[in-house]
């Protein structure tokens, strides 16, 4: 949480199921659009929040399956479980807060009473979320019912519906747009509040975080009829909110467009990184660039050249080593000599190349310490390369700096992995 020191230029509050994930696109080619936009210009200096509905177990199962990012604090359970950082540490003062006139074991017995609810496998059952199946027609019915036979008995929940099918019981004060209000309190308190806020979302447990104060919101054009509706009855007249007219991620960068939040034109859209330098050095974009350059010559997608052969060898330091995870060591031009040989091997394949958490530091007058996860996807074998790289800055250089070190390891080494492929 604590990675840079003051305000986040941006904070993203966003959904997954239907927002940033698009499950209707198996390439997930908006989601890695959105990861290329995040980590080039934004990681470094502004907050990513992701809050589902999931359980803590479901969403780190979509996380196995979506090339998602790491998030700088998770939201699950519709707002009733909040964690930090990589590690997910959960906050207790939020848990007890939500204690307050909260029983599970009255809205179990409560809700029992109406056959027309169909209990949510135990998996999504949470200690502040009691989830149902039900559809549109009875749900209403309850959500005026049952409030207050649960008020009678000295409880306090809030009812929310959607996708046109699953509800769920919280207490009172829980619920994603309540979490972001409170997470904007304690970074208020801590004179953190982020420059900027967005919003995401496509459905009914959605609809509160387009109520707090001061943040721009985005609708997917993919927003689920009940979600569209509350804005027709809520917010219509809010010039902060919109409707994108793209899905789910692409919809998220068409909103950081559209409000001026920041840079809006994702590297993956860049087909030629000539015509597009940055003025000043930024060691996020140049990874991320690099990552793409070897996506893209690997599945055949630029033009089999020397001319990028021979600038790759300017870019990495002629005495550069990598040290690859087997722990073998070779200088960087042999690298860059067999990935040169292969050009076009994931032609037609399933073949991806992300980068998630990318952190820099200046740790000398033109030095740089640059770390990094870089992720690659091979039909389906996944693999993640936890990376530390030092760059160098030379104004004789065409691109004014290189790579002079490089080390990786694997994240997991618990299985045997593939040791014969040197390039990084
Ligand atoms: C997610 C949860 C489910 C919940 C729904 C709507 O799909 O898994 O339990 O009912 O979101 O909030
Ligand atoms: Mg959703």
């Amino acid at each position: 949480m604590d990675r840079f020191n003051g305000s986040a230029r941006l904070m993203i509050v966003s959904d997954l199921d239907s927002t940033m994930v698009d499950h209707d696109d198996l390439d997930n080619l908006s989601l890695l659009r959105f990861n290329a936009l995040w980590e080039a210009y934004y990681r470094h200096d502004s907050l990513l929040v992701f809050s589902t509905g999931r359980s803590p177990t479901s969403y780190k199962k979509l996380r196995t399956r979506k090339p998602l990012l790491t998030p700088d604090i998770t939201i699950m359970s519709v707002g009733t479980e909040i964690t930090y950082g990589e590690s997910m540490v959960p906050d207790t003062a939020w848990t007890q807060y939500l204690n307050q006139k909260w029983s599970r074991d009255i809205v179990t017995q409560e809700t029992a009473k109406f056959p027309e609810l169909t209990p949510q496998s135990e998996k999504d059952q949470r200690p502040h979320k009691v989830s149902f199946f039900v559809e549109k027609a009875k749900a209403w019915e309850i959500i005026n019912v049952l409030p207050k036979r649960l008020e009678e008995r000295g409880v306090d929940v809030k009812i929310i519906y959607s996708s046109g099918i699953a509800l769920d019981i919280l207490p009172q004060g829980a619920g994603k747009g309540q979490a972001l209000a409170y997470l904007l309190k304690n970074f208020k308190v801590d004179g953190k509040v982020p420059m900027h806020t967005l919003v995401c979302g496509d459905s009914g447990n959605d609809a509160e975080l387009y109520s707090v104060p001061e943040v721009y919101g985005v609708m997917v054009s993919n927003a689920q009829e009940e979600l569209l509706q509350w804005y027709t009855q809520n917010a219509k007249n809010n010039p902060n909110i919109i409707h994108a007219t793209e899905r789910c991620a692409a919809g998220i960068i068409q909103a950081i467009g559209k409000f001026f939040l920041g840079p809006n034109v994702s590297p993956r859209d860049i087909r030629d990184f000539q015509k597009c330098k940055v003025d000043t050095f930024s060691p996020s974009h140049e990874v991320v660039k690099y990552y793409l350059f070897y996506e893209r010559w690997r599945r055949a997608e630029v033009e089999k050249s020397e001319q990028y052969v021979q600038n790759l060898k300017l870019v990495f330091c002629p005495l550069g080593i990598y040290v690859h995870p087997s722990g073998g060591e070779q200088p960087f031009h042999q690298c860059i000599d067999s990935m040169a040989k292969l050009y076009g091997d994931k032609q037609g394949h399933r073949f991806r190349v992300w980068v998630d958490r990318i952190s820099s530091a200046q740790i000398g007058s033109d030095i740089w310490l640059v770390k990094f996860h870089k992720w690659e996807l091979s039909g389906n074998e996944l693999q993640c390369y936890v990376t530390t790289v030092l760059m160098n800055l030379k104004a004789e250089l065409p691109d004014g700096f290189s790579w002079v070190h490089m080390h990786q390891t694997w994240l997991d080494d618990s299985r045997a992995r593939d040791q014969t492929v040197w390039c990084f």
